[in-house]
């Protein structure tokens, strides 16, 4: 319980700092102005009122803000435990996850579209490289508004990339390899082509109606402020059936009513099923919007404003999120009948949400061990720079990315466990962020996959970082295909169409075909978004021949991964935190001992004096006083 009860314009500053949910809006309200989280550490700013705080801030947040604050914090009663002890050694916490984009990934038919047989074609890719677990972007029916993020039928496979029976035979053969394989769940909200939407338009009155949120009034007014995230109001009006209905997304993708305990049940019932058929998980698409706040107010237009969308604190967090995430843990995750740790056999498939918007603290709620809710969150505020979004054109530092990392560490009990990720679907590629220059490309990649296969965490490779994939070099605006840059170019305030607004942030950059080899591989036909990036030497082919490629560094780290339980469940203490450009780290577990060394810059940097006797096992450069650019250096600690 949060010792104070709640929070009033009396509690002091730390008060709130104290408190989960509060600590986390700090830190993200910092973040977003590009401010240090060490303001608050200091002793008389930590004593402020919270009521002396609302009017000096006035001037900025306008009115409302405290009482908009109050009403998300005291809706938290508890704070998650931060326990102690060994961890238990679950499946997917030593494990190597892998996003596939079906999409882009391999096309078996020559239409152009990746498929579920140019998975099952490629597989020997994926075991090669050590994969433990592939996710799958969507790959269930739908008419692809926002690239099957927008389900029709989630018993049923896209027309376009095969059948059940394909999706069997590759669940099959990922477990005979010892794979396991989890699919997306986007329940947040459906396609409007699903057929409880369409029974629901038709007769808004009847059990269909409260599926979704669907409000009456007039066409001219909008029930609320809240704004979607592909441009616009989150509202369309209905006009066969009179009603509004609200989509935090696409007007083509409704949101669902969790508060209807028969949604509910379906999604359940969803989960089972596939469960039966030898799915070992979800990956659960923005899973913490599903709770809204009772009777969708308003959204303060300060956070609207700083938040890019208004209405986000009536749903980021919303009062029965933790209710409804244990609820589906139980009802729909736990296997029925006989079970066994086993890929297609697990006691309880994994259960991974994608969290927007959610910090530390919050992630913690909502994953730690006790609480029996999801088992890893991804959260994004590790993707962008203090004060920037995804939409900027800036140089990322990846001393950003120490600091989170050690700070996020330091925050975690044995109960908790992370994920590491830096790219997915819907973010550019991160060796473009961090530094463009081709001459740095192989080592940066490198550097980034040490970060992530040897930090502590479960890793999430996303398609086509194992071979060092940059940013596309989109030159027309008919080269864009996502429905986020395409209504973001039509947006643009008024002003001339300007490339500038979606080049940076794009989530094609991400989508563009999987480069297997030069020809390019992907397909034989017309890809349904062309390549724009044609460099030699970082293909699937070009990579598998040449030692020092970028995936055959991911492929050591892999190996090395898998035969050392320090590396995958050990410890984690950093050292020599406060030099810049150098970040190094010791896993330790049971008497072994690892130092992990990375260079955060393009130059060459000096190695301290570490007292430890070091027996070097791997470099990317030559085990001199000094570091190379991007050099990693791993060594086992004998002393
Ligand atoms: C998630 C997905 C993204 C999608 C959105 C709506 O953020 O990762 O691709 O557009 O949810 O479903
Ligand atoms: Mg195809």
């Amino acid at each position: 319980m949060i010792q104070d009860g709640s929070l009033d314009r009396t509690s002091s500053l730390g008060a709130m700092y104290d408190h989960p949910l509060g600590r986390d809006i700090i830190d993200k309200l910092l973040l977003q102005l590009g401010r240090s989280p060490k303001w608050v550490d200091n002793f008389v700013i930590r004593r402020l009122p919270l009521g002396v705080v609302e009017r000096l801030g006035r001037r900025f947040t306008g009115d409302g803000f405290m009482d908009t604050l109050f009403s998300l914090l005291n809706d938290v009663s508890e704070s998650p435990t931060r326990t102690s002890g060994p961890v238990t050694p679950h499946w997917w916490k030593q494990a190597v996850f892998y996003q596939v984009y079906p999409r882009s990934f391999a096309d078996s038919d020559g239409d152009g579209l990746g498929d579920l047989r140019g998975i099952i074609d490629h597989l020997d890719h994926l075991d090669d490289l050590g994969i433990d677990c592939l996710w799958l972007s969507p790959i269930f029916a739908s008419p692809n508004e926002d690239n099957g993020y927008d389900i029709s039928d989630y018993r049923a496979v896209m027309t376009e990339m095969g059948t059940l029976d394909d999706i069997d035979e590759l669940i099959a053969a990922c477990h005979a390899r010892g794979m396991r394989i989890i699919l997306d769940l986007v329940v947040n909200h459906t396609s409007d082509q699903h057929e409880w939407f369409k029974e629901a338009r038709r007769d808004p009155e009847g059990p269909y109606g409260k599926y979704y949120i669907l409000r009456e009034g007039s066409p001219e007014t909008l029930p609320n402020n809240w704004a979607s995230y592909f441009s616009g109001p989150a509202w369309t009006w209905l006009k066969d059936a009179q009603r509004w209905a609200l989509h935090l997304f696409a007007p083509g993708q409704p949101d669902l009513n969790w508060d209807n305990p028969a949604v509910r049940q379906e999604v359940a019932d969803i989960v089972g099923w596939w469960l039966q058929r030898g799915i070992d998980g979800f990956r659960l698409d923005v899973i913490n919007f599903i709770s809204k706040r009772e009777g969708l107010p308003e959204g303060n237009e300060f956070v609207g404003s700083l938040m890019e969308f208004a209405g986000v604190e009536h749903y980021f967090h919303g009062p029965n999120l933790h209710t409804y995430l244990a609820e589906l843990r139980r009802d729909g995750f736990q296997r029925q009948g006989e079970a066994k740790e086993a890929p297609g056999h697990d006691p309880m498939a994994v259960m991974i949400g994608e969290t927007p918007g959610i910090g530390i603290e919050t992630g913690r709620l909502l994953t730690a061990e006790d609480r029996h809710e999801l088992d890893l969150v991804f959260s994004f505020d590790h993707l962008e720079a203090p004060g920037k979004t995804r939409w900027d054109d800036y140089v990322y530092d990846l001393n950003h990315l120490k600091a989170y990392m050690i700070q996020q560490q330091s925050r975690l009990g044995s109960g908790d466990w992370v994920s590491i990720f830096w790219e997915n679907h819907d973010n550019p590629r991160m060796i473009s962020k961090v530094n463009p220059d081709p001459l740095y490309r192989t080592p940066l990649g490198k550097a980034l996959a040490a970060l992530q296969l040897l930090g502590r965490g479960t890793p999430f490779i996303y398609q086509g970082q194992e071979i060092g994939a940059i940013n596309q070099g989109f030159e027309d605006i008919s080269d864009f295909r996502d429905i986020e840059s395409i209504n973001r170019l039509s947006e643009n305030h008024g002003g001339p169409v300007n490339i500038d607004v979606v080049r940076p942030g794009s989530r094609d950059h991400a989508r563009t075909p999987m480069r297997w080899d030069d020809s390019p591989g992907f397909t034989t036909g017309e890809p349904w978004i062309g390549f724009h990036e044609h460099s030699t030497g970082y293909t699937v082919a070009e990579q598998r021949e040449d030692p020092d490629s970028v995936l055959n560094f991911y492929k050591s780290l892999i190996a090395l991964r898998r035969e050392h339980s320090a590396l995958r469940l050990g410890d984690v203490r950093f050292v020599f935190r406060d030099r810049r450009d150098y970040f190094a780290w010791v896993r330790e577990l049971d008497g072994e001992s690892f130092l992990i060394e990375v260079n955060l810059c393009a130059r060459t940097i000096n190695r301290p004096h570490h007292s430890t006797t070091q027996a070097p096992i791997l470099t990317t450069g030559e085990y001199g006083p000094r570091l190379s650019p991007y050099e990693v250096r791993v060594h086992r600690v004998l002393d």
